[in-house]
């Protein structure tokens, strides 16, 4: 098992040009290693030629959201059996842009992370607090509760991953300070192994997750990768962040 999963989220930029430059930029890049897992996760109408042109034994492709239904009349939804026939691995659920922006509830994502599962997907869980919520000292509750609807029904957790990310430092050059990390991920570490036992499902951080940061943040106890948006997007600061998890190994 590897040591840290560096994960981009691409969210809804590059067309497939821009795509290939990026893949290219992280294939010229020699130093991969079995203890930190890359992930990127490009919008959906990349997955079927990045999968022909990415190296997957060093590179995991996921996308980013899926529909919980197998098949039918749900116009414009992506199910879990394409992800995995255009050689998609991971899928992200649950990302405080599908909640906020589409409305999507912990129940609906909740089918979502049972069903990938199922289908063989690894499933990256997404929770995180407003800056209202943190403030005013609900954090944890809020966090409790998108882990326990969101996870219900889940037994074998191989392939679960949390990624928390404070919904007030996605895409906002401000991070989360290392005593808050410190202290959130540690919550999340003990609802996990009293939720499943003894727990080794990584939990990634999420936001504004830069090159300056990264290694400051990856070595913080119960810190298991990132999940990256802005700076996913160009091969360098990637490869800077990626290099900062081997660096901790
Ligand atoms: P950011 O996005 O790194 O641009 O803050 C992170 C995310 O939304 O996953």
């Amino acid at each position: 098992m590897s040591k840290y999963l560096i994960a981009g989220n691409w969210k809804m930029n590059t067309n497939l040009d821009e795509a290939k430059i990026i893949t290219d930029g992280l294939h010229s890049f020699i130093n991969y290693d079995s203890e930190v897992e890359m992930l990127i996760c490009p919008p959906y109408t990349h997955l079927g030629f990045l999968s022909e042109i990415v190296d997957l034994s060093r590179i995991s492709l996921g996308a980013q959201n899926v529909h919980y239904e197998e098949s039918g009349a749900f116009t414009g939804e992506i199910s879990n059996d394409m992800l995995l026939s255009v050689g998609c691995e991971y899928v992200i659920i649950g990302h405080s842009e599908r909640r906020t922006l589409f409305c999507e509830t912990d129940v609906n994502i909740n089918k979502k992370v049972v069903n990938s599962l199922k289908a063989g997907l690894r499933v990256i869980l997404c929770i995180g607090e407003t800056l209202e919520e943190r403030e005013s000292g609900l954090t944890n509750s809020v966090l409790k509760e998108q882990l326990n609807i969101g996870l219900a029904g889940v037994v074998d957790t191989i392939n679960l991953k949390i990624a928390y990310e404070p919904i007030w430092a996605i895409g906002t050059g401000r991070t989360a300070s290392t005593d808050q990390i410190t202290e959130t991920h540690g919550f999340i570490a003990e609802f996990l192994k009293n939720r499943f036992g003894a727990n080794t499902i990584k939990i990634l951080y999420g936001g504004s997750m830069n090159s300056d940061n990264a290694k400051e943040i990856l070595s913080i106890l119960n810190v298991n990768g990132g999940l990256i948006g802005g700076a996913s997007l160009k091969s360098e600061s990637f490869l800077a962040i990626y290099n900062s998890a081997l660096e901790l190994c």
